[in-house]
């Protein structure tokens, strides 16, 4: 709990509160009846929910329970989440919609419309069947921000196999690390991305991820990799493995029936950080994920299918993607804007040169991207006409007060409700989130549980905090589209999340009610950090410092930085007998910060690395890290007393003082 501790201290009351406007209000999706609805009988408002897909045999059970912790939801019907995404709006007559304002990095940009989703879906599902894939294999997909990459998940998804994309930013070795624990049989990715006006190659990526480390060898796993070509940089070619997309796709019939899967037929495959050094590989299933996606997306962003045009700014890569890029949006026959690049490529207007050109109404971003527009200054902003925007939401991580009126007033012209979304990886959707037009918002509040969605606040033994008291999110009911498990290990998912409170989903976050009962999330209570919204673990980070010869130890933090949340700093023990150490500092940080990038990728690597010669322990061994926040945060050091040596941290602010630290 010592995260929660540090933050309940600084939380001051908000006295704030920001009533719907009743014009917004007279035509929201929500009203208040869904709570009420919910509270009367919430299977049954889960039914209703899961009603609104296209079902292919529906289902007679709503929720079986008997296996817990691992539930099944609408277990008897069949559907198929392409269908859903894409052919039904061809087949209910809104093929002509535009599915897609496609916009490249170097100013590129292509229109496509449901019908043009539905043609390229088709062509790709037969371009996977033509490379030996069918229903249940996994897919590992590693592509940047392009329709392809919506193109691929829905492919897989249409024939039944399971989808597990990684990231652009990690390296080869995390990829790899997915490829065997997923046991991938194709991997689609791309010669490169666009990033900050350059071409980022990504197969290189791929050819080292397979090949393997000495030692270790080519993954065993796949056969094919499926190469999109979007920047047209030269790629070295494994023939018989390698085979272009516009070779194996285009030429495809446009045709293809989906393959209809059971609810409970596992969607995709997500890795994410966890406690351990490992990460793991949360999936979903079908019936029940898109439930939560579609339901959620319609009642939080306030969908109107006809008029809107939705921007979601996450990554495919990330859950945010999955549930708010593709599934839930796309089910909902939503208009988007996807976009490749980065917020300051060419200039720093440049997102909300994007809202002024497609008129975006709904804008769907994360903190750390606000407080990086915030120091950029509001003049940047106040160039563009920001005035069709109705709808913000916020996601991630815990948006501070400031960040969330600077949200409300510069982007959102003090008119737009503001929506702070609370969930994970593993809870598939939304869990906790202000209703449009329903709900009076406190900036920095996620406020309330969804309707139909049940948590609480509990402390050390499991018993609810009473308002104006912190403690731990659990989740005391199952919710549809709830993680299914961690890819082939029931122990751990149950250990990981079932085994804190008896009967309860522990969410890893710490949280408080305040007077009214109102939400506020405060962060990880675990050795999870979350930089700039992604998840990423102390242990992981540590092991990939000693995994470097120079390196005897090394202690992890993440420490609260302005822009990003949480900022990787790291502190690390030189060893005495390693040879070519460098005396400097500052130059032994520089290398180590790149030995994390090659080894986990770019998000991974750390903003600080002090070189010290102790790290503060335990008796019992363990590393103190609350001290090294501390000194990471340049606070006084706490409590010491548990110390194994109390002068240990006494030798780390000398040893910092006099310079040795980067
Ligand atoms: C944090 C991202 C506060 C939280 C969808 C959670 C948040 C972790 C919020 C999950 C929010 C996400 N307010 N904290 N609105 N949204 N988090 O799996 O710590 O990448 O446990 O899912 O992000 O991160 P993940």
């Amino acid at each position: 709990m010592d995260n929660v501790a540090h933050t309940l201290e600084n939380l001051h009351t908000e006295t704030r509160s920001f009533r719907p406007h009743a014009s917004f209000a007279a035509h929201a999706n929500a009203t208040s009846y869904e709570y009420k609805k919910a509270g009367v009988d919430r299977l049954q408002y889960w039914r209703e929910a899961a009603l609104r897909l296209a079902w292919r045999e529906p289902f007679t059970e709503i929720l079986d329970w008997s296996d817990a912790p691992v539930a099944r939801w609408f277990h008897d019907g069949t559907l198929n989440a392409c269908d859903n995404a894409v052919d039904r709006h061809v087949r209910e007559g809104r093929g002509d919609r535009v599915a897609f304002h496609f916009v490249g990095e170097p100013g590129d940009t292509a229109t496509l419309t449901y019908a043009d989703m539905h043609e390229r879906v088709q062509k790709a599902a037969n371009g996977l069947l033509s490379l030996g894939v069918t229903t249940g294999d996994r897919v590992a997909i590693y592509l940047p921000q392009i329709p392809e990459a919506v193109v691929a998940m829905l492919a897989c998804a249409r024939i039944g196999a399971i989808h597990s994309v990684v990231f652009g930013g990690f390296s080869a070795e995390s990829l790899r690390q997915r490829i065997d624990d997923a046991e991938a049989k194709l991997v689609i990715t791309a010669d490169g991305g666009n990033r900050r006006g350059a071409h980022l190659a990504l197969k290189p990526l791929v050819d080292d991820a397979l090949a393997g480390p000495e030692g270790q060898g080519p993954a065993a796993s796949v056969e094919h990799v499926l190469v999109v070509r979007r920047t047209g940089q030269h790629t070295a070619w494994t023939e018989g493995r390698d085979v272009w997309w516009h070779d194996a796709v285009d030429p495809q019939p446009a045709a293809h029936e989906p393959v209809w899967v059971e609810a409970e037929h596992p969607l995709f495959i997500l890795y994410t950080s966890g406690t351990t050094g490992t990460p793991k590989g949360l999936w979903h299933s079908t019936g029940g994920y898109l439930t939560g996606a579609a339901h959620t997306h319609r009642l939080v962003f306030d969908l109107k299918p006809e008029t809107d045009v939705y921007w979601c700014t996450a990554d495919v890569g990330w859950i945010t993607g999955h549930s708010y890029i593709v599934y839930g949006p796309m089910i909902n026959g939503a208009t988007q804007v996807l976009y490749e690049g980065t917020p300051n490529t060419p200039h720093e207007g440049r997102w909300w040169e994007i809202v002024e050109q497609y008129k975006v109404t709904i804008l769907y971003t994360a903190p750390t991207a606000i407080r990086t527009f915030m120091k950029w200054g509001e003049a940047i902003p106040q160039q563009y006409d920001l005035s069709s925007l109705r709808l913000l939401g916020s996601v991630g991580e815990p948006i501070n007060p400031e960040a969330w009126m600077w949200y409300r007033r510069v982007i959102g012209g003090d008119r737009c409700p503001i929506v702070d979304t609370w969930w994970q990886t593993e809870t598939g959707a939304i869990m906790i989130s202000p209703l449009p037009g329903v709900t009076a918002t406190k900036p920095g509040s996620a406020m309330t549980p969804m309707p139909g969605v049940c948590m609480d606040v509990v402390d050390d033994a499991g018993r609810p905090v009473a308002n104006g008291e912190g403690g731990y999110l659990v989740a005391t009911e199952p919710w549809p589209s709830m993680l299914r498990g961690i890819w082939g290990d029931r122990h751990r998912y149950v250990s990981t999340y079932w085994n804190h409170f008896d009967g309860m989903y522990f969410a890893g976050d710490g949280a408080k009610k305040d007077v009214d009962g109102d939400l506020w999330l405060l962060g990880r209570v675990d050795d999870v950090m979350n930089v700039s919204g992604h998840r990423l673990t102390t242990t992981e980070i540590e092991h990939s410092l000693v995994s470097h010869p120079w390196v005897a130890e090394a202690a992890v933090v993440g420490a609260a930085d302005e822009v990003t949340g949480q900022a990787v700093v790291a502190f690390v023990i030189v060893r005495s007998d390693a040879h070519g150490v460098p005396t400097d500092g500052d130059e032994v940080a520089a290398a180590l910060r790149e030995h994390v990038r090659r080894q986990i990728g770019a998000l991974a690597k750390p903003r600080t690395i002090l070189v010290v010669s102790e790290v503060p322990k335990t008796r019992s061994g363990k590393i103190m890290r609350r001290l090294l926040r501390d000194v990471a945060e340049n606070r006084p050091t706490g409590d010491v007393t548990t110390l194994a040596d109390p002068t240990v941290m006494d030798a780390i602010r000398v040893g910092l003082d006099a310079g040795t630290g980067d």
